[in-house]
């Protein structure tokens, strides 16, 4: 499985910061934010990375992480002209992914949790699409799933008004061979983007879609809007400062996968 971190975007939400500096590059604490997602991507052991970024911020997320060979990584690059939609990912990845079975992450999405890395791990072999669910007190923000009594997912759903639960779809999917070609089936929505939901739909549809919920012991942040990223850097820092352990130290965490 090779990793693909969708890391571009206009962060319109956080003007007048990202009109000249991309918000993945935006610090979480004592990190640039893209740190996290790379972190999360390598505790699961993937190794081969395609970060996505816009043409003009291509070159500072270079500057930043190079080749990856620092970290015992082989990272790959490509530019995404428009912001297309997330499930663009997918096609631009095409050529990196060869056939083989991705984890797409967004670059503004952070995790934290025990055993997270191990879990994901254990994932990676994936058939058909494996998403995650997290409740969240307003959901109205993300996809929403919509379970049975049975915990059986009957619907998913991009920016509900009404949202049929309260538990959203983090910014990491596992998909298998096929994501490409039902990525370029895709048409645009409404608000003119491959939605990454229509994907999940599409191995819903086929009966292809595993959606496992995320224990409360995980926490899962974006930091899209002010508030989010603020309050990123302030868990961060207190959860450093309280347990003398850092949160997406992309160099340790080669150092302990014994990558280096
Ligand atoms: O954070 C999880 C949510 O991410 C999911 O629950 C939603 O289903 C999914 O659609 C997405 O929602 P957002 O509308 O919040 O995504 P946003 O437009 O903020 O983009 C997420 C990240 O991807 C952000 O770092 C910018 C980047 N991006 C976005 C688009 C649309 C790109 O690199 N290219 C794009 O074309």
């Amino acid at each position: 499985m090779k990793g693909i971190i969708l890391a571009g975007g206009s962060g319109t939400r956080l003007h007048p910061i990202t009109r000249a500096v991309s918000k993945q590059l935006l610090p979480i604490y004592d990190k640039p934010m893209i740190y996290y997602p790379l972190s999360t991507l390598m505790l699961a052991g993937l190794r081969e990375i395609l970060l996505i970024t816009t043409p003009h911020d291509q070159a500072a997320f270079q500057r930043l992480l190079g080749d990856g060979s620092h970290l015992g990584l082989e990272l790959s690059w490509i530019i995404q002209e428009n912001p297309n939609g997330l499930a663009e990912a997918l096609i631009l990845g095409e050529e990196f992914l060869a056939g083989g079975k991705c984890a797409l992450i967004l670059g503004d999405n952070l995790f934290y949790g025990p055993g997270l890395g191990t879990h994901l791990a254990q994932n990676t072999a994936v058939a058909g699409a494996l998403i995650f669910a997290y409740q969240v007190s307003d959901p109205r923000a993300y996809g929403v799933v919509e379970f049975d009594d049975a915990g059986r997912v009957l619907s998913i759903e991009e920016k509900p008004a009404e949202p049929k639960s309260s538990f959203a779809v983090p910014g990491i999917y596992f998909y298998d061979e096929r994501a490409s070609a039902f990525a370029r089936a895709l048409t645009p929505s409404a608000r003119g983007e491959l939605e990454i939901t229509a994907l999940n739909n599409a191995y819903l549809e086929r009966g292809e879609l595993r959606v496992e919920v995320l224990s409360r012991a995980t926490t899962w942040l974006d930091t899209g809007t002010h508030e989010s990223l603020y309050e990123a850097g302030g868990l961060i820092r207190t959860l450093q400062h309280r347990t003398g352990m850092r949160i997406g130290d992309v160099e340790q965490i080669a150092r302990d996968q014994g990558w280096l």
